[in-house]
């Protein structure tokens, strides 16, 4: 059986001050055993909660890492080595946000995710479709596009050390949520490009849906066969709201 997963991603939110309240509330949670729980906080913060979070039971990852592994002449960006060195265990590679806004390419996402694995980091491959891509059908065509490129260049051995979120675009944020029925079809497809070519890797991956996720709506997503958690964004960056969606997954 595979262990659900719910990763919190706060993107670019925090002060020190709300930071150190999100982690005031995340302590006092009850948090189901069964479920493997993770928050993904702005880099600026990432010393602040893994020290707030000693002895809690929630791993700390980041949210982007360098496409080289080892600390270097690389201006601005922050090494997997370096995460790993700050006690991380996770790193997203290729929200929607960084591939939309950053220009991040499929090539470059190979690059963070090996590099991130090097180290003894879990990478969390974002992939997904936008609404104009689902209107005109070409859902899964995309992700099998973002996902493949990932085999393509590490091999399918790569994913029995990672973690898959399905996020589509135009839930993110908007208050709109796929289906559980349509979250489950990409979900579905996803484990099924991994089993063509490993059944075993792709028994044991973890793949996430995220986009729009609250406690109201993650038990009907998670009672799906194919969906082993969530990434979370908005209703993370409230304790309570994401301590039930925790206790949804388990
Ligand atoms: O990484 C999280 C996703 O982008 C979902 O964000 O829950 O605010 O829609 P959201």
């Amino acid at each position: 059986m595979r262990r659900p997963l719910v990763a919190g991603n706060w993107k670019m939110h925090g002060t020190r001050a709300s930071v150190a309240e999100l982690i005031k509330g995340l302590r006092q949670l009850a948090l189901p055993s069964g479920v493997e729980v993770a928050v993904f906080p702005p880099c600026l913060y990432i010393n602040q909660v893994v020290a707030g979070l000693e002895g809690k039971s929630i791993a700390v990852g980041a949210q982007n890492c360098a496409v080289e592994p080892m600390q270097g002449a690389l201006t601005g960006e922050i090494a997997p080595s370096q995460l790993a060195d700050a006690a991380c265990s996770l790193v997203l590679v290729g929200h929607s946000e960084r591939r939309q806004i950053l220009g991040e390419r499929d090539d470059i996402l190979s690059r963070k995710f090996a590099a991130a694995q090097s180290c003894g980091l879990v990478p969390v491959l974002c992939v997904g479709e936008t609404l104009e891509q689902r209107q005109a059908g070409k859902t899964l065509e995309v992700v099998a596009g973002q996902l493949g490129s990932v085999i393509e260049e590490l091999g399918v051995g790569a994913f029995a050390r990672a973690v898959v979120a399905y996020e589509p675009v135009w839930a993110i944020g908007t208050g709109l949520t796929a289906t559980p029925q349509q979250a489950q079809d990409v979900h579905a497809a996803i484990r099924a490009q991994l089993a063509a070519e490993n059944a075993e890797v792709a028994r044991g991956v973890r793949i996430l849906y995220g986009g729009s996720v609250k406690a109201a709506n993650a038990a009907e997503l998670f009672g799906m066969p194919d969906i082993d958690g969530g990434l979370i964004g908005g209703a993370s960056l409230n304790a309570d709201e994401f301590g039930a969606i925790c206790r949804a997954a388990g």
